[in-house]
């Protein structure tokens, strides 16, 4: 395994929350550590009926073993981040960077009272756009200034890097999607900087010639929240009647939706040097799916959906979700490696 990262190949919500957390649970790594840009991020994990929405720790936490990190390019919220370490229980082995920028109320209330940010972008509203543009004009503050996370501080970069010298395993989790980046999304409907796989690596300090694989999540479908252009996008009421319709972690808001993308599958593929694709939620586009253990049972006009895919962005697609549940994955890996 090494070091692998997982990113998110449309415009966030492909679900990589649950990848993340099979990975995790499957491959017990040494460390989970969360990049991206901070708690706009939503990522929802489902372990033994229990729903877990997630804005601010690694959805890893589900692996009892890992150490969890938060890396120095990620924004923190302290009030989340507290609330989350305490619901999940992970207070003993998480550790966040000194240099996290921190969001504050202010950064909130502009976020949302901003006609901009909040009615043109349709922003989450969770403050990472004003506190990502006080750091770059170098006046936010960083959490070595906040006495309620002293005792998870740690060398975020020093962790992950050694870690891999001694051989372990890091599983890195990027948040958002590839369109959503601001270099390489649709802009300006797109969130507050880049989100690909270069951008994760250095979110945790690590070098982009020590990463082994980059798995790019693509949905069965395509979603987006907020403004922007969605291609061949669906009523509300047709995408009801397909069962496509969604409801956002975050903010509670409506899910637009349209048909898997291909074109935007291979240019995700590109920007990411994504090296293998996971599809999720192979079983609400393909009914008969759900809950199928292996590849060969699957119908064939699934199979042929995951087929085409493969063929057309050029790397194997090793994981296909089929339920909710962490375990409802078809895990092809080994036929890959
Ligand atoms: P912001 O990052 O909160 O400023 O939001 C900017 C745009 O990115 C809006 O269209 C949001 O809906 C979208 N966005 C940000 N984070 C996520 C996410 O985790 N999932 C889906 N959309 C997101
Ligand atoms: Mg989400």
């Amino acid at each position: 395994m090494g070091a692998t990262i997982v990113v998110g190949g449309f415009f966030g919500d492909e679900g990589k929350g649950k990848i993340v957390s099979y990975l995790s649970f499957k491959d017990k790594p040494n460390i989970v550590v969360r990049a991206g840009v901070g708690t706009n991020a939503g990522h929802t994990v489902v372990v033994k009926d229990i729903t877990y929405k997630i804005r601010q720790i690694p959805t890893g936490f589900v692996s009892e073993d890992s150490r969890l990190l938060i890396g120095p390019g990620v924004l923190v919220d302290p009030d989340i981040f507290h609330k989350e370490v305490s619901e999940t229980d992970v207070e003993n082995r998480i550790g966040l960077d000194e240099q996290c920028a921190i969001i504050t109320k202010e950064h909130i209330s502009l976020d949302q009272s901003s006609p901009h940010t909040a009615k043109k972008i349709g922003s989450t509203g969770t403050g990472c756009g004003p506190c990502n543009a006080e750091r770059a004009i170098r006046k936010v503050k960083i959490a070595k200034e906040i006495p309620s996370l002293k005792e998870y501080f740690t060398d975020v970069p020093l962790e992950v890097n050694t870690a891999l010298d001694q051989g372990g395993k890091v599983l890195i989790e990027g948040t958002q999607g590839t369109f959503l980046s601001l270099y390489h999304g649709t802009y300006p409907f797109v969130t507050s900087k880049d989100i690909t796989a270069a951008a994760v690596c250095s979110d945790i300090g690590l070098g982009p010639t020590r990463v082994n694989a980059v798995i790019v999540v693509f949905k069965a479908f395509v979603t987006r929240v907020g403004s922007g252009y969605l291609e061949n996008e669906l009523s509300e009421e047709e995408a009801k009647k397909r069962g496509w319709f969604e409801v956002a972690t975050v903010t509670g808001r409506k899910r637009r939706s349209a048909p898997f993308n291909i074109k935007l599958a291979k240019r995700a593929t590109m920007l990411n040097g994504a090296t293998q694709a996971a599809i999720t939620k192979l079983d609400i586009v393909f009914p008969e799916c759900k809950g199928v253990k292996s590849f060969n049972k699957l119908s064939s006009t699934a199979s042929d959906f995951i087929k085409n895919i493969e063929k057309e962005i050029g790397i194997p697609v090793t994981l296909i979700g089929v339920g909710p549940e962490v375990e409802e994955i078809i895990d092809r890996r080994r036929e890959f490696s």
